[in-house]
């Protein structure tokens, strides 16, 4: 279906179903529908591969499924996850096809953009990886004075930054301890400083992650890293080579960088930046964890993949996920998603899902480019438990806003803790399980009165309940669990994007920030005017230069 000959979501008959329904379903409480159904607890699951998805706690009923499901059938969300799979421009803003799951193909599959089959020179690119991580990991390559590299440094920003730095977090235990790992983003010297100043340039690696190799912040750290290294070795240019590689489309600005495009690992710009962690820009997790792991990361990507583009709409996680936060936000008003990983490994998840749902769906226009007047992309925001129980829980619990939440978890510690450490796991887990029970089921005032609590303390102690989750629990976190759960969420926020009639795979809104940064630069380091600089930001920059003694 194009999108052009789309009824406004919100003229959509279905779209007034849902609305009727939830009129209808009230103030009906968890405990209501849990009472009215001895089953929901096993029924409202599903198992994708490793994951077991449990959505009994979220606010739906047979009925609200079966209408959300008749909503994705108006949208044709299966029409337009076909035209990705098979390579059509959906990313129409930028005429881009939307093929992040072609990296995860396998060898013999056939994937066209242009006419052109995309999968040989995604796997030669695989395969270059993997010998190049081999040398590194083996210490084969060496530095310019002949010493092993036994620190990587990536520099990089946005989706050439979360996706690796996430994953080395989440896939620690695989790594090869005896190599530093370390990711350098932000402008800000210092993230470089803290990452360098205990390095030997000697034994450092630079991988430079961007796609477009134009990122200024990604250019100048990779700079400012490129002074540092030929200052610490006392080089010339020449120990660039051995010490730099790049990872981009734009062979071009890579080689005016300085660096060979021997040693540029190449992707294709039908790879959205937040979706591009299991291409090239995954370099750096790949000489962490070696391309074995790599690989098995890959094919629980394509494990969701093949659930995704297959399952039927009643057992389809990444569909059910998706209709589930559009529910919230369109008739529940909910203005964020909570996700919230029971695991230190995954301390860094929900930053980069951040990236991955905000960027792809905080749109105000439909795909004709018409201001959309339903909520699209939520505010997603999340810390591992236990750590957020004890700081912002209170307001989920207790607190006037409807926040949907998922809940992941592991059955068993990673392989590598310490003995002592293990039995901690089960207390973990412990609050894990209370979390939702107490979100889902709260305390009811006679609960609190039965314990004997003082009246005019009842209300304070009374928890409403009521509050949505889904818990995602797998047997434990190994690089093919990684890759299943990235791949349920990017297909969640597909099946949004689809739903919203987004463009979910462009990302203008950063642009200006870029354009007007570009013009204020000047007026901070020469007093440069400004033309058209606001009153409130003139003040504002004439303040910075007092205080920088300017
Ligand atoms: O923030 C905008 C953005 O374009 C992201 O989409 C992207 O992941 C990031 O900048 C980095 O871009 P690049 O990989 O081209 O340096």
């Amino acid at each position: 279906m194009n999108a052009s000959d789309r009824t406004r979501l919100n003229q959509m008959p279905e779209w007034a179903a849902l609305a009727k329904h939830r009129e209808q379903l009230g103030e009906t409480h968890l405990r209501d529908l849990f009472a009215s159904d001895p089953g929901r607890g096993t029924g409202y699951t599903l198992q994708v591969g490793d994951l077991h998805l449990d959505y009994s706690k979220q606010l739906v009923t047979d009925e609200t499924l079966s209408l959300l499901r008749e909503l994705a059938a108006a949208t044709d969300v299966f029409g337009l996850r076909d035209a990705m799979f098979r390579g059509d421009k959906i990313n129409t803003t930028e005429d881009r096809a939307v093929l992040h799951t072609a990296l995860r193909a396998p060898r013999d599959a056939v994937i066209e953009v242009d006419g052109e089959n995309v999968v040989p020179g995604v796997h030669a690119v695989l395969d270059k990886m993997s010998a190049f991580s081999e040398k590194v990991r083996s210490g084969e390559w060496t530095g310019h004075t002949g010493k092993r590299i036994r620190n990587i440094v990536n520099i990089g920003i946005g989706g050439s930054d979360l996706g690796p730095a996430m994953a080395y977090e989440v896939l620690r235990s695989y790594t090869q301890r005896d190599l530093t790992v370390r990711f350098v983003s932000n402008v800000d010297g210092a993230d470089l400083h803290e990452a360098v100043r205990d390095l030997d340039p000697a034994e450092t690696l630079f991988i430079i992650a961007s796609k477009t190799f134009t990122t200024i912040e990604t250019i100048t750290n990779a700079t400012s890293a490129r002074d540092w290294l030929l200052t610490g070795l006392r080089a010339g240019q020449e120990a660039v080579a051995k010490h730099f590689v790049a990872l981009s489309t734009n062979a071009e600005k890579v080689s005016e960088f300085g660096i060979d495009t021997a040693n540029m690992f190449e992707f294709w710009d039908w790879v959205g930046g937040r979706y591009s962690y299991d291409s090239a820009i995954g370099l750096s997790l790949m000489i962490a964890i070696g391309p074995d792991r790599f690989r098995e990361m890959l094919d629980g990507f394509r494990l969701v993949d093949e659930h995704f583009r297959t399952a039927p709409a009643e057992a389809n996680a990444p569909l059910l996920l998706g209709l589930l936060g559009v529910w919230y936000g369109a008739f529940f008003d909910a203005q964020s998603h909570a996700v919230l990983p029971y695991s230190h490994y995954l301390s860094k998840f929900t930053a980069y899902l951040q990236q991955l749902d905000m960027e792809s769906n905080g749109k105000s226009v439909d795909r004709e480019g018409n201001p959309v007047d339903w909520q699209t992309g939520p505010v997603v925001w999340g810390t591992p438990g236990t750590n957020g129980q004890h700081a912002y829980y209170q307001l989920i619990h207790q607190g006037t806003k409807v926040i949907p939440a998922d809940f992941i978890g592991f059955a068993k510690p990673v392989d590598d803790l310490l003995p002592g450490l293990v039995a901690q796991h089960d207390l973990l887990m412990a609050n894990f399980f209370a979390q939702t029970q107490a979100l889902a089921f709260g305390k009811t005032p006679d609960e609190v009165r039965a314990e004997g609590v003082p009246e005019e303390l009842v209300a304070h102690k009374t928890f409403q309940g009521n509050h949505p989750t889904t818990t995602i629990l797998a047997s434990e976190l190994t690089p093919s669990v990684l890759g299943q759960l990235i791949a349920l969420y990017e297909h969640k926020v597909f099946v949004q994007g689809a739903i919203w009639n987004i463009d979910s795979f462009d990302q203008w809104g950063v642009e200006l920030g870029k354009v007007l940064a570009k013009r204020v630069e000047p007026a901070l380091t020469e007093g440069a005017e400004v033309p058209g600089l606001d009153a409130s930001s003139k003040a504002l920059v004439a303040k910075y230069r007092e205080l920088r003694g300017r």
